[in-house]
């Protein structure tokens, strides 16, 4: 049976940058109260669609690869921030690669998406019913969120990042993985006003409601994490010692330590951006793996340990035995359209349709 192994990698960020001081100009916050409970400094927000965030995401990591779009069997897009529910995410990414010979799939479990996506693949793979998959993890929450409300409002961030998987016959790639879900307590995390049960019943797509019970979601995230990483370290027979990079779901600075701590591994060895990026959802994982391979932080034959957890209450865990390459074969020349306002004009934008919306 053939492994599945990471053999590109790309990111999407968008450049404008929303500061913690940004959001203070209108709601009642600072930067104090968001660094010590989250240490969250700054956000992105986008300035183009989810897809075209995917697609520059996606040609990147094809590049890294030297693969061609056409040598794709399988686009999945993990994501619960569609820019269309129909179709899908997935279908939009193969278009404008022209990777014709690929299925498309979406994959919505919230945060963990890309996780989830990353078994789908990889199982696929192993399985001899593909070849070559490409991942997507992207989200693009702003126009999503309620700005009035600072307990949710301060978390999050957009942003997307993709990896290409491919068969191979070596001992590495995805060694293990874990899924799960507390479903009982699903409510505990919910979006109103996303969904067709909202749909001709006076809702406008984007006025959305939070519930968002923060220190129940802290308590479940970590011990859903912890009880995924003990199941594939276990599995795996690694422990602790074998694990040279955490890369985990970027919701809260604490939380990560938390994780990091009962896993047994320090924190030298996880990585961490959640304060340039905040909560981005399904792209913390994936856009954090391309950072630790920037930075270096992953070496030839690196045991990886990426544990995520979402709405759903979603979670998981996958040991990654890297392969020989940490450095891409390729470069895409593809860009974003060029930025025209800055991050406070576009929520403030997003602000004003709310308030359009709700007075229509
Ligand atoms: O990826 C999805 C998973 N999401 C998560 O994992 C998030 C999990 N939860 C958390 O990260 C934390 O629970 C939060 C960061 C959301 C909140 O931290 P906390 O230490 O649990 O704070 P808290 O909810 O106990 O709130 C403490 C106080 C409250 O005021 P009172 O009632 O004590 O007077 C809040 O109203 O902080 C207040 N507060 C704020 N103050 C300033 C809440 N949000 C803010 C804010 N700025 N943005």
């Amino acid at each position: 049976m053939p492994n599945a192994t990471i053999t590109g990698w790309g990111k999407c960020m968008p450049p404008a940058v929303l500061t913690n001081a940004d959001l203070a100009t209108f709601l009642d916050t600072d930067d104090e109260w968001i660094t010590s409970r989250t240490g969250i400094k700054e956000r992105r927000i986008s300035h183009v669609p989810l897809g075209e965030l995917g697609y520059v995401s996606a040609a990147r990591a094809l590049a890294c690869a030297g693969l061609e779009a056409t040598d794709l069997d399988l686009i999945i897009f993990g994501t619960c921030s569609f820019d269309e529910q129909v179709p899908n995410m997935a279908s939009g990414v193969q278009k404008r690669l022209g990777a014709v010979n690929a299925g498309a799939m979406d994959v919505n479990t919230a945060c963990t998406s890309y996780l989830y996506g990353l078994t789908t693949a990889s199982a696929m793979i192993r399985q001899g019913i593909i070849r070559n998959a490409l991942v997507i993890g992207g989200e693009l929450i702003s126009p999503l969120m309620d700005w009035t409300n600072r307990n949710v409002a301060v978390l999050f961030g957009d942003g997307c990042a993709a990896t290409v998987l491919q068969a191979t016959d070596a001992d590495e790639g995805v060694l293990a993985d874990k899924l799960g879900c507390f479903g009982d307590v699903r409510e505990i995390l919910l979006v109103r006003g996303m969904g067709q049960r909202y749909a001709n019943r006076g809702w406008h797509y984007g006025d959305t409601e939070w519930v968002f019970e923060g220190q129940e979601i802290f308590k479940r995230a970590v011990i859903g994490m912890s009880q995924a990483c003990e199941t594939v370290l276990g599995a795996t027979g690694l422990g602790a010692d074998g694990v040279d990079l955490v890369v985990p779901h970027q919701a809260n600075l604490r939380i990560i330590e938390a994780v990091a701590k009962r896993a047994g591994v320090p924190m030298e060895r996880t990585f961490v951006n959640v304060h340039r990026y905040g909560n981005m959802s399904a792209a913390t994982v994936p856009v954090a793996l391309v950072e630790s391979l920037e930075d270096g932080r992953v070496k030839p034959q690196a045991n990886l340990l990426l544990t995520g957890f979402g709405a759903g209450l979603t979670w998981s865990a996958h040991v990654v035995r890297w392969g020989a390459r940490t450095h891409p074969l390729g470069a895409s020349d593809v860009e974003l359209p060029p930025l025209e306002k800055t991050a406070l004009e576009i929520v403030r934008g997003h602000m004003a349709a709310k308030r359009g919306s709700r007075e229509a």
